[in-house]
């Protein structure tokens, strides 16, 4: 198996972070307020996440999307299994948890897509940015998890993408093996996501305060199950891709609250 590794160094952890470790009781009784709500909001939850992920695509994300150009640059030479489809240079491509659909643009020309979410008020969002890409051919959002995507038929996609995904999933293992299900063989796996700090040298406090507020549940119960406290690569490495590139970074995006997924993990592995 082929692997790269590249871990780069960067500057310090800044003062609100200090803010934050130095105040767990406000954070504590935040969240004890927030789950005392937590059963008369029912579904609100999921709505709201998906409201907010719709304005994050389009303030701190644009930093975000500037990054996945980069992730995203090897589909051009990727070839699709399907006859017909790579004779256009399209290719038949599954996003799981799309989201809002924040990953059209570095689809080509002719991409037949089909997309998995489990949160159905992203629909809304998904079915608007999809009108601004008439040259992919993009499916409904099927509702359901990348553990579960068992309507996704065996070898039949020749990419599958992920995007700031595994952070919130149940059961990473279980999604890594429906992504090897789903591919052809030599079919590709393109994967970005932020991270627990690696750099734990440089960037401590950041650690402590991803595990903090993880730990308390605050993150994960504002951000729709999302923990700051992952790093997927450990299980990528043992799923069985024949080959794997990835790559440790830290992102650039100096937005208060979002420093604390400066971390990230980028790569692609092939079937
Ligand atoms: C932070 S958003 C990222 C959306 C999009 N991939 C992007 O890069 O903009 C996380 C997405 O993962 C979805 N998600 C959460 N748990 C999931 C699971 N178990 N399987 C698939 N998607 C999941 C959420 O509903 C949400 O759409």
């Amino acid at each position: 198996m082929a692997e790269a590794v590249n871990e780069p160094q960067r500057g310090a952890d800044s003062s609100w972070m200090a803010w934050v470790y130095d105040n767990p009781l406000l954070i504590l009784i935040t969240f004890v307020v927030l789950l005392i709500l937590r059963d008369s909001m029912g579904d609100l939850r999921r709505r709201w996440f998906a409201a907010f992920a719709n304005w994050f695509n389009k303030d701190v994300d644009v930093k975000m999307q500037e990054l996945k150009k980069d992730v995203f640059a090897g589909l051009s030479s990727c070839e699709s299994h399907d006859p017909e489809l790579r004779k256009s240079g399209g290719l038949k491509i599954l996003e799981i948890g799309v989201g809002t659909g924040t990953n059209f643009e570095f689809y080509p020309e002719g991409t037949k897509l089909t997309v998995v979410d489990p949160n159905p008020h992203f629909k809304q969002y998904y079915n608007e940015n999809r009108k601004k890409f008439p040259n992919i051919q993009s499916e409904e959002i099927i509702v359901s998890t990348g553990e579960e995507m068992y309507m996704v038929p065996s070898n039949s996609v020749d990419v599958v993408v992920v995007t700031l995904v595994f952070c919130s999933v149940t059961n990473a293992q279980k999604v890594l093996k429906q992504i090897l299900r789903v591919l052809v063989p030599g079919g590709k796996f393109y994967f970005f996501e932020h991270i627990a700090e690696f750099d734990t040298a440089r960037h401590s406090l950041r650690k402590r305060i991803q595990s903090l507020l993880t730990n308390c549940g605050l993150w994960p119960f504002l951000f729709d199950n999302c923990h700051l406290t992952r790093d997927f690569l450990d299980e990528l490495r043992a799923s069985g891709f024949s080959t794997l590139k990835a790559e440790r970074f830290h992102n650039h995006i100096t937005h208060p609250i979002f420093q604390l997924i400066q971390p990230c993990l980028k790569g692609v592995a092939e079937k």
